[in-house]
């Protein structure tokens, strides 16, 4: 076919020798096999698409790896090219690059990928069961490639992983525009999307896995704190200025993000048992000291937690089960839990997310693998289980929350149409409460507190402590509501609390100008060359990053929970207004078609380009969300848009709405008498 020579027309590709094939080190967790059911026809096309970013003298020899790749894995990682060897988010001046971005990126991704950070390293996943940096180990050397040679006045282009080249733009637009899985919609669903990531063409990005800024289950301790500290606040009655000393919290998941909450549990005073039923993970969390005990023993968690409950000293118990083991003795036992949750990977249980009861996790891992029908039947007797087990303890007033991993929505798949408010299908929602439905919308998303977050690119520790210090005095000094007063003892223990995995990161739940004076600040701390430089980032899920009826925007009630245009216009307009690197993906923590997220990257290179661009997009980010929600009528959304209204007066301005407060009856009538 080629009458042109592609290698000639290329200055950026893999390098022609192929490279050795690497050693994988012990010990170190593997991905599942995944789901594909191709065809023969679906398979040679996959072949064809990997072999795209290798030199045709390699094609035989490659093509045969390639294949027994995609039957071993269901995908092809092309696990030739990744480099030998473990890789972390080194310090930002060993990077080769022509730009300050360019080399910041090449940090986030390797963190991402650090062995002490990703679930699953070898196969790209930083967390979620599927999240990836991109699909292949080709994909990641030419994205490299590209960040060493991207300039200030051009910008990279990566889909689904694959970087489709640089173009030229200008120094105040985004160094990298990512996007993650995001499909047509008659093919947006889980089946279509297993099939387009076997093919080569479609990455789960997760949130921040495939926006590169994950920074460790640091990230969710923060989210994980507030949630709990406010469900015992508004569930059992606990005052603004006490925490959960003597209260125990049950949960399941010590993996990348839920391994966030045995710490996010002690910080708040609380006793927890954690059920996991994969050892490694526990021991990573333990060593970590991210939970303090581990046990196989049912008999010896509840013992441990019942003497913690009484001295009223916070514990973490890491027990090494099932989940549904856990609540079903708890429940024979007539143990009180006050707070319920679930974090395993429930917006992809069949693809090995949550573990079936009377299964090891080992047993798991194969049963995925020789029978995968067989697999998803013992997930539907669980999930269904589970969720009796639930509804049995909150008759005994246990509160249980969905903490954003699709638990609610995986049970009604599995068959349960009585979960729903209406009784019949998902539309309304479920008669659980999602977190952010009850906690996190109302008490901080409205108002626009969100996952704020850092990454000091130097490594240097000192730097980290800098940060936090100028961060503590900025919300001391504007210390309004209770959430600014959480936020503080947040950054003001978080040295103490050691929650540092990977680089030197930190996660700070922050309203728009928070975010934005702190950025400010930190921005003349790089000026003023008393810290390197530092990439700002946050959560995709946050007030204005993430579109899902089931998690982000489930406080949403005028019916616009089912529209994706907020984390759309967020993301064009961080686009606009110059951010660094910005993210939107399908699916996120709920799942495909749950969910469309975005999220951005922000270098701070102490330049007053930078300060512009801060002014500019930092208020942007996080009152589009602020403002959606306000026109949802939510009340706290409404005042903040109200405030914000008189704050930019003459430069910004939010439509707020009407709200037919007393007008139920003139409603009713109204649609009573249409002749
Ligand atoms: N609430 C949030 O803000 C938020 C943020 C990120 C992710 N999530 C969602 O939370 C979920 C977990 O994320 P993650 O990164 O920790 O995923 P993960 O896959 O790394 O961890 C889940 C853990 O659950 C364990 N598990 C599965 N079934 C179990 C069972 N029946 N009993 C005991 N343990 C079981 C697994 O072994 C695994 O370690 C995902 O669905 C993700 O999308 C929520």
């Amino acid at each position: 076919m080629a009458i042109f020579d592609v290698d000639k027309a290329m200055t950026v590709k893999l390098d022609y020798d192929l490279p050795e094939y690497p050693t994988f080190e012990e010990g170190i967790r593997r991905a599942p096999r995944r789901e594909s059911h191709l065809t023969e026809a679906d398979k040679e096309l996959a072949i064809r698409n990997a072999l795209r970013y290798i030199h045709p003298d390699h094609h035989a020899q490659m093509a045969k790896e390639f294949a027994q790749e995609l039957a071993e894995h269901g995908r092809i990682y092309g696990y030739r090219f990744r480099p030998q060897g473990r890789l972390s988010g080194k310090p930002i001046d060993q990077y080769k690059g022509n730009c300050v971005e360019g080399k910041a990126f090449q940090v986030m991704i390797e963190n991402n990928l650090d062995f002490d950070v990703a679930l699953y390293p070898y196969e790209l996943v930083t967390y979620g069961e599927t999240g990836q940096v991109c699909q292949n180990w080709m994909q990641y050397r030419l994205i490299k490639k590209y960040l060493e040679v991207l300039t200030d006045e051009q910008t990279l282009v990566v889909m689904s992983g694959h970087p489709l080249g640089l173009f030229h733009s200008h120094k105040g637009a985004p160094r990298c525009i990512i996007s993650n899985g995001l499909m047509v919609g008659m093919f947006d669903n889980q089946k279509d999307f297993n099939r387009a990531a076997a093919l080569g063409v479609a990455n789960y990005g997760q949130m921040t896995a495939g926006g590169w800024m994950y920074i460790g289950p640091q990230g969710i301790v923060h989210g994980t704190f507030n949630t709990l500290l406010n469900a015992g606040r508004l569930k059992l009655g606990i005052p603004n200025d006490q925490n959960l000393a003597g209260r125990l919290f049950v949960t399941a998941g010590l993996g990348g993000m839920s391994g966030a909450q045995g710490k996010a549990a002690e910080i708040a005073g609380a006793v927890s048992i954690i059920a996991e039923v994969d050892l490694s993970r526990i021991m990573t969390r333990y060593t970590q000291g991210w939970v303090s005990e581990k046990t196989e023993s049912l008999d010896e968690a509840l013992s441990m937690a019942q003497k913690h409950m009484a001295d009223k000293t916070p514990c973490a118990i890491a027990y090494h089960g099932n989940v549904v083991d856990l609540l079903e003795y708890l429940y024979e036992k007539n143990v009180h839990i006050d707070l319920l949750s679930d974090q395993t990977s429930c917006h992809v249980p069949y693809d090995g997310g949550y573990c079936p009861q009377g299964l090891t996790f080992e047993q798991r891992t194969e049963m995925l693998d020789k029978d995968p029908d067989g697999f998803c039947k013992l997930v539907d007797n669980t999930l269904r289980h589970h969720y009796e087990m639930i509804c049995k303890l909150h008759e005994r007033g246990t509160y249980f929350f969905d903490y954003g991993n699709s638990f609610l929505k995986a049970v009604y798949d599995a068959g349960v149409k009585s979960i729903c408010k209406n009784g019949e299908n998902d539309l309304d929602g479920f008669i659980f409460p999602s977190y952010v439905e009850d906690i996190l919308g109302p008490h901080l998303f409205d108002y626009g507190y969100g996952p704020f977050r850092w990454c000091c690119l130097s490594h240097n520790p000192d730097d980290l402590d800098k940060t936090d210090a100028a961060a503590a005095d900025y919300i001391k000094a504007h210390n309004r509501r209770y959430q600014d007063y959480d936020n503080y003892i947040w950054v003001r223990d978080a040295k103490k609390n050691k929650m540092v995995v990977g680089t030197q990161c930190r996660i700070l739940y922050q309203d728009a100008m928070g975010r934005l004076n702190i950025a400010l600040k930190f921005n003349e701390m790089v000026r003023n060359g008393e810290i390197g430089p530092v990439m700002l980032g946050r959560d995709h899920h946050d007030t204005g990053g993430t579109d899902s009826p089931f998690r982000e925007t489930s406080n949403i009630k005028d019916g616009s929970n089912i529209m994706a245009e907020m984390a759309t216009q967020c993301y064009a307009g961080n686009a606009a207004r110059g951010m660094s690197l910005i993210a939107l993906h399908n699916g996120g923590g709920t799942g495909i078609g749950k969910a469309i997220n975005g999220g951005f990257g922000m270098v701070l290179d102490g330049s007053e380009r930078v300060d512009t661009i801060l002014r500019m997009s930092m208020p942007w980010d996080t009152m589009v969300g602020v403002a959606r929600r306000s026109w949802a009528r939510n009340e706290h959304a409404m005042s903040t848009a109200v405030e914000y209204n008189e704050m930019y007066k003459g430069q910004d301005h939010i439509t707020l709405p009407y709200v037919a407060e007393n007008d139920d009856e003139i409603i009713r009538d109204a649609v009573k008498n249409v002749k």
